[in-house]
């Protein structure tokens, strides 16, 4: 455990089930996430890392090898995956996957111009024996031009692009591809027409391989699932800069037969009318270092809304969906929980959802990475892990100092505070990212890959970096691997 600084207490969280069609939603309180900067060294200097080296990923090196060659840039990326989170190999291919978007672009502009590609490599080599980059083959992408368009009523949109998701695999080789299906409406100078139109979505296709690689066929059609309702999830009429994305499905072990899905949400009041509770706030009675609703709602934190969100299948297709109210708010917290997903490890669900350092509320600060939140089921009182901060394994960071932006990092950041984002955990407690920006203010590099897979170890409601793991921490670069080989011979 680390040494605390002079801060509030953290809220109070008996980590209880609640039946996951109850309303009740666990709340990442600001007196929770005011524990991050009470782990936070004050007298790091600058360039230094101000975190503990327990939730602090390794330092990823500026050398960097290109997975994919130098034919796109990758950053999102996911495995194929069973109900409970397994990652399968098939007929002998591991794949995986990423956003891609092509290299003639500026690295930033890629979100509007986003799809969805993948790779495949041998699977069964243990990463120490793969080429340097990984060893991954780009297949291209997975969608024909004009199929995951045709959804939207309104076909007026500027740029219409696909974003994160998650893929299940079935009998047969079959694969439902969930992903986010994306229409914006811009003008030219970037501002909007309308607001943007963000649907969660799913895709049916069947993967195909021989000795030479993967291929897939059937992704010529997308079901539009889920829409922001404007009740338990924000929209775009509330906010034009709601965030509504990412699915990933699995199964409840405690309601066996039944498929949920986690993704990114906003809390569902509008943009201008936002305030935050004296719960949200999540201070002990009488605490000196709480703070007053009035204080913390004037103080603009309240355009800091995230949720995650939680829906239910109504069939067995994974076609119809409904909307449960959300499991997690982080009101006047953050404004971003992205890529929300499910890790059952002995009897506890852990939630993790990766932040920015960016898209903190006032007040609240914490590293670029991925969080934590452990209870005993998939709605539960959740407690934010590792002294009950949430954060559970961040880039090198020193908030002492501003962080910049990841094409202009502060001149006294860490040259990893924008190293890796968009971690996934997989079995294991391996978790992968993919890499942003590495180097300081005067001396970076852009991303555009995957970077190392490092470890992270699970204890209850702590968790730590193992860095007897691979080179310091570090394990192999754009390291997927599967635990499961479906048909390892090959021979379908
Ligand atoms: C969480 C859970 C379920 C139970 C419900 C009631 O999923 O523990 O097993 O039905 O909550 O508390
Ligand atoms: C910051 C970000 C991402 C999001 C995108 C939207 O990089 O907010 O989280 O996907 O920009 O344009
Ligand atoms: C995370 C993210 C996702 C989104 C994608 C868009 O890096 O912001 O939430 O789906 O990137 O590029």
């Amino acid at each position: 455990e680390t040494e605390l600084q002079p801060g509030p207490e953290p809220t109070i969280h008996t980590q209880e089930a609640y039946d996951p069609e109850s309303d009740f939603t666990a709340k990442w309180t600001r007196a929770d996430a005011r524990q991050i900067k009470r782990l936070s060294d004050p007298d790091a200097g600058s360039r230094e890392n101000s975190m503990p080296a327990a939730l602090t990923m390794p330092t990823v090196p500026q050398d960097f090898p290109d997975m994919s060659n130098g034919e796109v840039w990758v950053w999102d990326t996911w495995p194929l995956t069973d109900e409970d989170g397994n990652q399968y190999s098939v007929n002998g291919w591991e794949v995986i996957f990423s956003l891609v978007a092509d290299r003639s672009l500026d690295f930033d502009e890629r979100h509007h111009y986003a799809k969805i590609g993948y790779f495949y490599r041998p699977a069964g080599v243990p990463f120490e024996e793969r080429p340097e980059n990984g060893g991954w083959t780009y297949g291209g992408l997975v969608f024909d031009e004009g199929v995951t368009g045709q959804i939207f009523e309104d076909q007026s949109f500027s740029h219409q692009t696909q974003w994160s998701g998650s893929a299940r695999i079935f009998k047969g080789g079959e694969i439902k591809l969930f992903f986010t299906d994306v229409a914006f409406y811009r003008n030219p100078d970037g501002s909007n027409i309308k607001p943007y139109d963000p649907r969660i979505a799913l895709s049916v296709g069947k993967l195909h391989s021989n000795k030479h690689g993967v291929s897939f066929t059937g992704f010529d059609t997308v079901h539009d699932l889920l829409q922001a309702d404007g009740t338990y999830y924000q929209t775009g009429e509330q906010n034009e800069f709601f965030n509504f994305r990412d699915p990933f499905t699995f199964e409840d072990p405690d309601n066996p037969g039944e498929t949920y899905m986690v993704f990114e949400g906003n809390t569902a009041m509008p943009r201008e009318e936002a305030y935050c509770t004296e719960e949200d706030l999540g201070y002990r009675d009488g605490d000196p270092y709480a703070e007053t609703v009035d204080e913390v709602n004037a103080s603009g934190a309240t355009y800091q809304i995230a949720n995650v969100g939680l829906a239910k299948a109504k069939n067995t297709e994974l076609t119809e969906w409904e909307f449960l109210p959300p499991v997690l708010s982080a009101n006047c917290v953050t404004d971003q929980t992205e890529r929300p997903q499910y890790v059952f490890k002995d009897g506890k669900a852990y939630l993790f959802t990766i932040s920015h350092r960016g898209t903190y509320a006032a007040g609240i600060d914490g590293p670029e990475g991925v969080y934590a939140f452990v209870g005993d089921g998939i709605r539960s009182d959740f407690q934010p892990l590792n002294q009950g901060s949430g954060l559970a394994l961040g880039n090198p960071t020193n908030l002492n100092f501003a962080g910049g932006q990841p094409f202009a990092p502060d001149y006294n950041q860490h040259p990893g505070h924008f190293q890796a984002y968009s971690h996934y955990v997989m079995p294991g407690g391996l978790v992968q990212s993919f890499i942003d920006t590495i180097g300081t203010h005067d001396d970076f590099v852009r991303g555009g890959t995957l970077a190392p897979t490092v470890k992270i170890d699970l204890d209850g409601a702590s968790s730590a970096v193992d860095y007897s793991y691979g080179d310091g921490g570090l394990g192999g670069w754009a390291d997927i691997p599967a635990n499961i080989a479906v048909n390892p011979g090959g021979k379908v």
